[in-house]
């Protein structure tokens, strides 16, 4: 019997994630347009920064639509050990840079401080999270597709 595909590679699931990718276009044609309209260093940087992911997330879609079309994403829990010892390295860079942004934010008292840091501090998460599923699948025996 043929093994059934995953819902990821059904019409309606690509649908959404091609639809998604089209409107990081439209934000960052906002962002850009927002960038022009203003003056403030604040706002300006805002808008760089959510440009910047927006056209980060286009091509992580991009990726992710590839590898459920042509090419699929392959893990095993062998190439992950292959690089254990850098994954606990980056890993605890990360848990460090985490520690200092939380002590930054602890002691800060204007909104623009805390404004910054916590858009920094939601990556630096971000960063120690992704690090922290790849190393617990460094146990995993089956291969993640
Ligand atoms: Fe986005
Ligand atoms: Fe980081």
């Amino acid at each position: 019997m043929a093994k059934k595909k995953p819902v990821e590679q059904s019409a309606a699931f690509l649908k959404t994630i091609r639809d998604w990718q089209k409107l990081e276009d439209e934000t960052i044609r906002h962002a850009d347009t927002l960038m022009k309209k203003t003056r403030n260093r604040l706002v300006k940087m805002t808008m760089e920064m959510i440009k910047h992911d927006s056209q980060k997330h286009k091509a992580m879609q991009q990726m992710l639509i590839d590898s459920l079309t042509t090419e699929p994403f392959i893990l095993a829990p062998e190439e992950l050990g292959a690089i254990s010892e850098g994954l606990n390295k980056h890993l605890a860079a990360e848990a460090k840079s985490l520690e200092l942004a939380d002590e930054a934010l602890n002691n800060c008292e204007l909104f623009v401080t805390r404004y910054i840091l916590s858009y920094l501090i939601a990556d630096e998460q971000k960063h120690h999270s992704l690090l922290g599923k790849l190393n617990e699948l460094k146990r995993a025996t089956v291969f993640v597709t």
